[in-house]
């Protein structure tokens, strides 16, 4: 296992850094995780809630919740750890950081190269010409809201059973694949293909580094694991 120190030196001399971000690095900015104790899919049904045949089936329930969740993220602000992302990336010459979260607070933070690979809240596509709009009102005056072309809009987030948008992900395993350190930060790792990316870094020979208040099931398979919140100890990385 390699300690703080030799983690800054790796990042240092790095040419090629990947980071994969999860709900974790969201926490302490106040936004909900998933599979932690008071998460959200311990109070609610990921089938009623985030799937295509859930939105088919009562569309109107399924955008109360979004709505309800742009609500509380439109109230958040980035935490350090997003600010030391951003910095990290002024820093290395290749940079690229895969984020499973929907909230945009790696933007707000000032990340340029960032890849959603579970897309946007703040993103509404049409159900049927897939046009789609950019739009921070929260909450929404109408649910569900309506495309010009008169069907519903849903939010542009990718649910349980559907693929990653394509293109985002070719770009994320060549991130995984020609990283020297690939950083997993704040998530459960249990989520595919997202989690899947760690062990692509590793076996093309990046060195691994998790960052996580808890272990998951990759910290065993890495070359470092720092346990701890990711607003504390980001900033001391990149420090
Ligand atoms: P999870 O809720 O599954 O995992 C959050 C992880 O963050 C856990 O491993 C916690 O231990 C860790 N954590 C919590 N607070 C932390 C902190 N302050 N610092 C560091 N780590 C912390 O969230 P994700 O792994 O992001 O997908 O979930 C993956 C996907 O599952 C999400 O993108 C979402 C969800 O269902 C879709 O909706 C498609």
């Amino acid at each position: 296992m390699i300690l703080l120190d030799e983690i800054r030196t790796l990042l240092r001399d790095a040419r090629s850094v990947a980071v994969l971000t999860g709900a974790g690095v969201s926490a302490e900015s106040g936004i909900a995780t998933f599979r932690d104790d008071d998460g959200l899919w311990s109070r609610f049904k990921v089938e009623d809630l985030a799937t295509p045949e859930a939105f088919a089936r009562d569309p109107k329930f399924v955008w109360q919740w979004y709505d309800s969740r742009r609500v509380d993220i439109a109230k958040a602000k980035p935490n350090a750890g997003h600010f030391a992302l951003a910095e990290l990336e002024r820093r290395v010459p290749n940079f690229t950081l895969i984020t499973q979260n929907i909230d945009d607070l790696h933007d707000e933070a000032g990340s340029r190269n960032v890849l959603k690979v579970h897309g946007s809240i703040w993103t509404l596509r049409c159900t049927v010409c897939s046009h789609e709009r950019r739009d921070r009102t929260a909450p929404l005056p109408d649910l569900p809201p309506k495309c010009d072309c008169g069907a519903y809009l849903r939010p542009g987030v990718v649910w349980f059973g559907e693929l990653l948008p394509q293109d985002v992900w070719r770009q994320a395993e060549f991130a995984a694949v020609t990283a020297d350190v690939f950083l997993v930060i704040g998530t459960s790792a249990v989520v595919f293909p997202a989690a899947s990316l760690a062990g692509v870094a590793r076996d093309a020979g990046a060195k691994v580094v998790e960052i996580n208040i808890a272990e998951t099931p990759i910290s065993g398979r890495i070359d470092a694991f720092l346990k701890g919140r990711s607003a504390q100890l980001l900033p001391q990385l990149v420090a």
